[in-house]
């Protein structure tokens, strides 16, 4: 008898047990047992209701969650005029920001970095089929990063938490939506390309467009050409600059769409092609430098030079590292940047430092911190606001194989580099 009974309380509390592991708890009781979320679970329950009751149905969603620490960043970052004026539909856009459909499990990211989509897919901030991305690696260390707009880099503290609808990790930095282009070029030292933008009235297409792929010249190409824009009509310049933007279609080419000898069809009408050469990506005869940086309606890819539409068939010289020039320019005295001074005045009185210098060598670009002025959802107001530094620089190993090599390597030929001391 006794036995019997001890045998059924055994086989009971077994059942329990195991039906206590194959249900997770709910996300309630996930959010309660995390100290380090009481202000996001705050937030979420008791201002945005309905995207917590969204979030109790889903069963297959991972929750990117803001740590305290996060939210005492957010005074000093892009998003706080946002949350400091409680402008609810910008947080709103935010919160769906860190909203990941899948199981996006920690140890599923490696040394590749890669996107994936998120909830934020309002017109309103991005036009992006299927919704905005963010990026993802894994660095060494078993450190996981994911990179938003603006370079933002948040890095995840506490991984893979179990809940009835998915799972949550808890990042450091609140991730930013991507801005558009005239607001991120000045983050990345691409004034020139983002004014030019501006004069030739690019800046209304690429606010409407969907799906937008672009190979933006540094400012260094724009200096060393200064001479061929003095006196370039309009329509020149938007021919040229058109011929750096991928006609629209329904892909965004991160450069993990971009396999060897991809070609591709431009606004201006003539084609591009990337390649790969010394571990390097090119488009036609350009070095691309900087890949994969998130703008609202797509992503842009850094590159060494002004491209040109009568120079369809410009090879690169991997064995050098500046690519020569096609378009025939010189600069200007006084090394003036052309076009910059035409890119809309976003600096507040608040944002008086200038970019911290970047590295000199190869495919290196520290944006650093100070000087940045976007917010989002505010863009091109006064605000103020230190945008993470973090730039998935160019180089890669190879077609859909690009390394994230953290540290070592800095300035290598080798594997393509985040950099940045990446805080809000
Ligand atoms: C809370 O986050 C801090 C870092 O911001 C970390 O040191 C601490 O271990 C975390 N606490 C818990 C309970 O996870
Ligand atoms: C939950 O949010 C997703 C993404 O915005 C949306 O597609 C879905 O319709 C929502 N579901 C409910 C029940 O509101
Ligand atoms: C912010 O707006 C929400 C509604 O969207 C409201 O519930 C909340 O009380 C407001 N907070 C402040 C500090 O005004
Ligand atoms: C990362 O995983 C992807 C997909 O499984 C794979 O194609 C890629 O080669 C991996 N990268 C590294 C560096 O291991
Ligand atoms: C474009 O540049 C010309 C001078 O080259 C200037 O007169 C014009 O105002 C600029 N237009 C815009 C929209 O910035
Ligand atoms: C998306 O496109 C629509 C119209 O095509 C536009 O009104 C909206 O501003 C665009 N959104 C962004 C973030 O550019
Ligand atoms: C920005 O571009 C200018 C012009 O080419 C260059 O002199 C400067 O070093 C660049 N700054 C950074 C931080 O890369
Ligand atoms: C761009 O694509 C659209 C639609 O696919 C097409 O109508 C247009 O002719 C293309 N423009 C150029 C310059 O090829
Ligand atoms: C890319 O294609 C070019 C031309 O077909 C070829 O010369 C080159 O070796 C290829 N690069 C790689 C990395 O396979
Ligand atoms: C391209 O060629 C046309 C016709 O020869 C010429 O008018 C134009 O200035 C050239 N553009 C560039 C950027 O070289």
């Amino acid at each position: 008898m006794l036995f019997t009974l001890v045998t059924i309380w055994l086989v009971t509390s077994l059942a329990a047990i195991t039906l206590a592991q194959d249900k997770p708890k709910d996300l309630t009781d996930l959010l309660n047992d995390q100290k380090n979320l009481t202000e996001f679970t705050t937030l979420l329950t008791k201002q945005y209701g309905d995207i917590y009751a969204n979030l109790s149905f889903q069963d297959q969603v991972t929750i990117l969650a803001p740590s305290n620490a996060a939210f005492a960043k957010i005074p000093y970052s892009t998003l706080g005029p946002a949350f400091l004026n409680n402008q609810s539909d910008v947080v709103r856009s935010v919160l769906e920001y860190h909203i990941v459909p899948g199981i996006q499990r920690a140890e599923s990211y490696n040394g590749s970095f890669r996107f994936t989509p998120t909830w934020l897919s309002d017109s309103g901030d991005t036009n992006v089929t299927g919704g905005q991305v963010v990026g993802g690696v894994q660095q060494a260390g078993n450190v996981n990063v994911f990179i938003s707009g603006l370079g933002t880099r948040s890095t995840l503290e506490k991984a893979n938490l179990a809940f009835s609808g998915g799972i949550v990790h808890i990042i450091d930095t609140f991730l930013v939506p991507p801005a558009d282009f005239i607001a991120t070029a000045p983050q990345f030292n691409l004034s020139a390309a983002g004014g030019a933008a501006t004069n030739a009235s690019l800046d209304e297409y690429l606010n409407t467009a969907t799906d937008v792929t672009m190979f933006v010249p540094n400012n260094d190409a724009f200096q060393r050409l200064g001479s061929a824009f003095t006196s370039m009509p309009l329509a020149e310049l938007a021919r040229v600059l058109d011929y750096h933007i991928v006609n629209g279609t329904d892909t965004v080419y991160y450069s993990s769409k971009l396999p060897n000898n991809t070609i591709l069809n431009t606004r201006q009408g003539k084609k591009l092609t990337v390649t790969f050469a010394s571990n390097s990506l090119f488009v036609n005869s350009a070095r691309v430098l900087q890949e994969d940086i998130l703008i609202a309606n797509g992503v842009m890819h850094v590159i060494d030079n002004v491209l040109d539409y009568n120079a369809t068939e410009a090879k690169p010289n991997p064995e050098i590292q500046t690519q020569g020039a096609i378009i025939q320019g010189s600069s200007l005295s006084g090394n003036v940047v052309p076009f910059s001074s035409y890119l809309p005045n976003t600096v507040s009185s608040f944002s008086s430092a200038s970019p911290s210098a970047g590295a000199s060598s190869f495919g290196i670009t520290d944006i650093g911190s100070g000087a940045s002025n976007t917010a989002f959802g505010n863009a091109r107001s006064t605000s103020s606001s230190t945008a993470g530094g973090a730039v998935h620089t160019g180089t890669s190993k190879g077609v859909g194989d690009r390394v994230y090599s953290p540290g070592s390597g800095l300035g290598g030929v080798f594997g393509a580099i985040v950099l940045g001391a990446g805080f809000l």
